[in-house]
């Protein structure tokens, strides 16, 4: 039986031995820490909400930004949100020590994502963030070329959308498709971009089934990316489950989110 003083031993010598392989990971995680980000499926995450009744938009957790920044960059990188709503990818970005970089087109949201990262400092943040009220396609060009390890977004098409807010698949998709294109070259080689979208149903004009997550994974690999992964963030146990076609066609519900990464080469 190993007795006290061993097993202060061992411990050292395991904390020893993690420090030794945090240093030559490119993202700084040990090995047991690599092995517990790199299950395919996450299901032990905050579930997103809806951020208003009238969009219909999720807002994701602090926490699952943290994990995807966790796995895809090290302390003092650059994290971009192009799309940054009420801003909870920068403040997992500073939470972690990496800097940030935001914009949002919607002044309210600004102010909101803004006033959210004030208060979200503390003196363990020694990381800094900038934000840019705007569209993302047009202040690109201030970012400097190379500078970004890991782009992040999580834009959500939902269906109801386009009743209320005249905002189409096609339009969702262009926005993607603009946003790829202004940040590839923004991004590290070896750098990253994690798209967090979620596939949908258009039944009442014939489609029962969008797959939302390749079609922006295409459009990376059209500007240039590779497609690395997806992740599927699983949210089943958030909601009830609806009868959907009940009684005379089964659908399941699609109660999870993917994760697409893709990588500059
Ligand atoms: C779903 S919200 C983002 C939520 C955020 N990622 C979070 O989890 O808290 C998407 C935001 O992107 C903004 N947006 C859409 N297109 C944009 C563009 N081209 N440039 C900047 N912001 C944009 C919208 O105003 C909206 O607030």
């Amino acid at each position: 039986m190993a007795n006290k003083k061993d097993y202060f031993v061992d411990s050292v010598e395991e904390s020893q031995k993690e420090k030794i392989q945090r240093e030559s990971t490119f993202n700084g995680l040990s090995a047991s820490e690599w092995a517990k980000g790199s299950r395919s499926v996450w299901n032990d995450l905050p579930f997103p909400r809806s951020e208003n009744k009238v969009s219909g938009q999720d807002v994701i957790d602090e926490e699952v930004y943290a994990r995807i920044i966790s796995m895809y960059s090290k302390e003092d990188d650059t994290i971009l949100d192009p799309f940054m709503g009420y801003g909870n990818s920068l403040v997992a970005a500073i939470h972690n020590n990496r800097h940030a970089l935001g914009f949002e087109t919607d002044p309210v949201k600004f102010v909101e994502a803004n006033n959210h990262l004030v208060n979200s400092m503390n003196l363990l943040v020694n990381s800094d963030y900038r934000t840019y009220n705007g569209y993302f396609d047009e202040y690109a060009d201030y970012i400097e070329p190379n500078s970004i390890q890991l782009a992040i977004s999580s834009v959500m098409y939902n269906v109801e959308e386009k009743e209320n807010a005249n905002f189409s698949y096609e339009d969702f998709l262009y926005n993607y498709d603009q946003m790829l294109a202004r940040a590839y070259d923004k991004i590290k080689v070896g750098g990253y971009v994690a798209l967090i979208v979620r596939d949908f149903r258009d039944i009442s004009n014939g489609r029962p089934y969008v797959e939302c997550h390749s079609d922006v994974a295409k459009l990376g690999v059209k500007h240039g990316f590779l497609y690395q992964d997806v992740i599927i963030y699983d949210h089943n146990d958030s909601r009830g489950r609806l009868l959907l076609g009940y009684p005379s066609v089964f659908y399941v519900n699609l109660n999870h989110s993917y994760i697409v990464i893709l990588r500059k080469q």
